[in-house]
């Protein structure tokens, strides 16, 4: 594995070794000193045009941790907001030797063009409403911790579907692993195009939020992407929470103890109500930590070894 910018480029086996390093480098977490001298000497620059808190921090925490360099450039501050062209600016980078390159960009396909500039492996940390990889990773790696396999386990996925590129990643990644996923928005917010993708994928879709409740072994709610909207999909929040939130009153719709998830940032109070992100059943920091272990993962087989165990 060269590059990671989908997770169309993992085969399920690659899945679980991923799991399973990632395991080990949970394990990390807990030491004293934090540190594994697996990537000495390669460098990693994480390189966001889009605001980002935990994908970006977990990406520079799991590459210090295995005692990469790593230096991170965003597009305030950088010289795209001169004018300079992306190639441009990947290229220079990358000319002063970089292994590993870990992009968000806003504009779908991105990852997969820088990927085709340069030589160092390219990490999709999030590309438009494409994919995003990780945060798929890291939500199958906390649910299977939760739930052990997820081999026949339903898993509801909620909220702005259309503009999510977590939920892109994650029908491939969840189905792959043997869920049943059943995907829940208004019909605004659910992409065009869903019931042929659906058929092939083999994923169900609903507008009944509370008839599909009852019946999950664990939940994703999504957050309203109000930053690429660009008209109204909904009359009002009021609604839109009284339609699709994870308010107080369905929590009693769940089983006992179904995780929830949620990829972050959370509108609290929109998408998701503070009883329902704070409950005993939130698993949300747990997939923070998760991502941490997941991204080591990635990292760590793309820079130091291919998942067959051979040197990259
Ligand atoms: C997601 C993203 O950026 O795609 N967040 C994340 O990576 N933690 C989801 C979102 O922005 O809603």
């Amino acid at each position: 594995m060269k590059h990671l910018l989908s997770i169309d480029d993992l085969t399920t086996d690659e899945i679980h070794q991923l799991f399973e390093t990632a395991a080990d480098m949970h394990d990390v977490q807990n030491r004293e000193v934090k540190k594994l001298p697996a990537l000495r000497g390669r460098t990693v620059v994480n390189m966001f045009f889009e605001d980002s808190t935990r994908t970006r921090s977990s990406f520079e925490i799991a590459g210090k941790w295995l005692s990469a360099d790593v230096i991170n450039v965003s597009a305030k501050g950088s010289s795209t907001s001169k004018g300079e062209s992306l190639r441009d600016t990947v290229l220079t980078v990358c000319a002063m030797g970089v292994d590993g390159l870990v992009i968000r960009h806003p504009a779908s396909g991105a990852a997969l063009q820088v990927s085709e500039w340069v030589d160092a492996s390219v990490v999709n940390a999030g590309d438009g409403m494409h994919e995003h990889p990780t945060q798929a990773l890291l939500d199958a790696y906390t649910l299977q911790r939760r739930l052990g396999s997820l081999e026949g386990r339903h898993v509801a996925i909620i909220g702005d579907l259309t503009h999510s590129r977590v939920f892109r990643s994650n029908i491939q990644c969840l189905t792959r692993l043997g869920a049943r996923v059943t995907v829940v928005a208004p019909p605004t917010l659910m992409p065009s195009g869903v019931g042929a993708w659906s058929a092939a994928a083999g994923f169900e879709t609903s507008y009944d939020i509370d008839a599909v409740l009852p019946t999950a072994d664990a939940v994703m709610m999504l957050r309203v992407q109000r930053e690429r909207m660009s008209g109204a999909f909904f009359p009002s929040a009021r609604e839109y929470t009284v339609g699709y939130g994870l308010t107080r009153d369905r929590l009693a719709l769940l089983k006992p103890d179904v995780p929830i998830c949620h990829p972050g940032p959370m509108n609290r109070g929109l998408e998701i109500a503070a009883d329902a992100a704070d409950a005993a059943q939130s698993v949300v920091l747990e997939q923070v930590s998760s991502g941490l272990a997941i991204r080591m993962a990635v990292l760590y087989h793309l820079l130091a070894g291919d998942l067959q165990g051979e040197n990259a």
